[in-house]
């Protein structure tokens, strides 16, 4: 491609999504009859400690692709990681319950193997007839999934003639299964890798105004950058869950609990507490650290007692962040603000949801497991523009990184 050309494509790149999403090969660009066609999905779901689903959000959201793959006759066989059993076999982390629930929104019965690369997989694969779909076990058995070895992406690559990715919520990852195997396969962005993209390009782009982030939850370290990155570009960004705690924690606002790494306090101490866009709980709801006790009270969060835990906003904050989400063009929201799991604590979540949706002019975008799961909880999901399979990989992708994923899967690499 000339260089004018390449000027060309990027202007297209930017004014038309469908030329947008050229810039990977989709599903529709290849002969797909008979073919072994390596699918990369996201069936990192929530489990009970029976080990049932507790949200199958993520592999209901896989289904078009594999139907679609099914309907051309390809010979479909999906991988995934759950949870992360840091290179060892965990028999409550096989794909067995996945197998499952497959099989009740395909409406047909599938294959499933014991390990995800060597000599029975390939067999098993030799085997396979046209629509026929193979589930494989879990890629985090292997330590070198996330380790990107070149090896096991080869291992892998080994047993397809194209690879898929659908995963985008894993996208933000450069593993393995990610990142490695479409160098060594032609290769193409899933449905729903595409539908993520559609949604959330807009937000990154064209945001329309105000803007309005609120990001709580866990996982702290990966959210700093993006906390980071909406203090400068949101119009408002509002604060809750541990990622709040953290924060006034290093702040020294929180004095007596436990302090995160120190990376992690590096990029908090960046993070300007007296911009007068962000917004942090003014109140909160505290508990004993001991099961069995069960007072709940409310207090300004530098009062919580050390053996207290926070566990959710109060009701101040409540009310301010709804005032702020009332007038909100653009709604982008990750992570729970409290405890939701436990009624007790659920009350900060579910009255930010319940706000957000009763602003019904703004762009509502929600991301993230437990998100998806509060708003699955509370009967809200529906009322949502777009509900992403990525909390991570959303946030990542929203604060202008480039994800792995993705520029892993660019016809055109540089
Ligand atoms: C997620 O749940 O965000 C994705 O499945 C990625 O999982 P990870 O955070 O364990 O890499």
């Amino acid at each position: 491609m000339s260089l004018e050309n390449k000027h060309y494509d990027k202007c297209l790149f930017w004014l038309f999504p469908a030329f947008r999403i050229n810039m990977f090969k989709t599903l529709k660009d290849f002969n797909l009859n008979n073919k072994r066609v390596l699918v990369r999905a996201d069936f990192n779901v929530p489990l009970n400690k029976n080990g049932v689903i507790e949200d199958d959000f993520r592999i209901k959201q896989a289904i078009p692709t594999i139907d679609y793959l099914r309907k051309k006759k390809a010979k479909t066989i999906l991988i995934s990681h759950l949870g992360d059993p840091q290179g060892k076999v965990v028999e409550n982390l096989r794909l067995t319950p996945i197998k499952k629930k497959l099989e009740e929104y395909l409406g047909v019965e599938i294959l499933k193997a014991d390990d995800c690369i060597g000599r029975k997989v390939e067999n098993q694969i030799k085997q396979m007839k046209e629509s026929e779909v193979l589930l494989l076990e879990n890629l985090r058995f292997y330590k070198e999934e996330k380790e990107n070895s070149l090896e096991f992406a080869k291992s892998l690559a080994g047993l397809a003639d194209i690879y898929v990715n659908d995963a985008f919520a894993s996208s933000h990852r450069s593993h393995a299964s990610i990142v490695g195997v479409p160098n060594y396969l032609p290769s193409a962005a899933g449905f729903l890798l595409e539908r993520e993209i559609e949604a959330l390009f807009k937000v990154l782009k064209n945001p329309k105004r105000p803007f309005v982030a609120i990001i709580g939850g866990a996982k702290v370290a990966n959210k700093i950058k993006a906390i980071k990155y909406f203090l400068k570009n949101a119009d408002h960004l509002l604060v809750g869950g541990e990622i709040a705690n953290t924060i006034l924690v290093v702040k020294g606002i929180c004095i007596g609990r436990p302090w995160p790494s120190e990376q992690t306090i590096e990029d908090i101490k960046e993070v300007d507490l007296t911009s007068t866009n962000f917004h942090l709980p003014i109140d909160a709801i505290v508990s004993p650290n001991k099961e069995g006790d069960f007072y709940t009270r409310k207090v300004a969060p530098g009062r919580a007692r050390t053996d207290e835990l926070i566990l959710d906003v109060g009701p101040e904050t409540i009310k301010v962040f709804s005032q702020i989400i009332e007038s909100a063009g653009t709604i982008v929201w990750a992570g729970p603000l409290g405890a939701f799991e436990n009624p007790l604590f659920e009350n900060g979540t579910k009255s930010i949801a319940e706000a957000i949706v009763r602003n019904r002019k703004a762009f509502k975008v929600a991301g993230g497991g437990d998100t998806v799961f509060a708003l699955f909880k509370f009967n809200l999901r529906e009322r949502f523009n777009h509900i992403s399979t990525g909390g991570g990989a959303m946030l990542a992708y929203l604060s202008g990184k480039k994800l792995p994923g993705l520029e892993a899967l660019k016809v055109d690499k540089d």
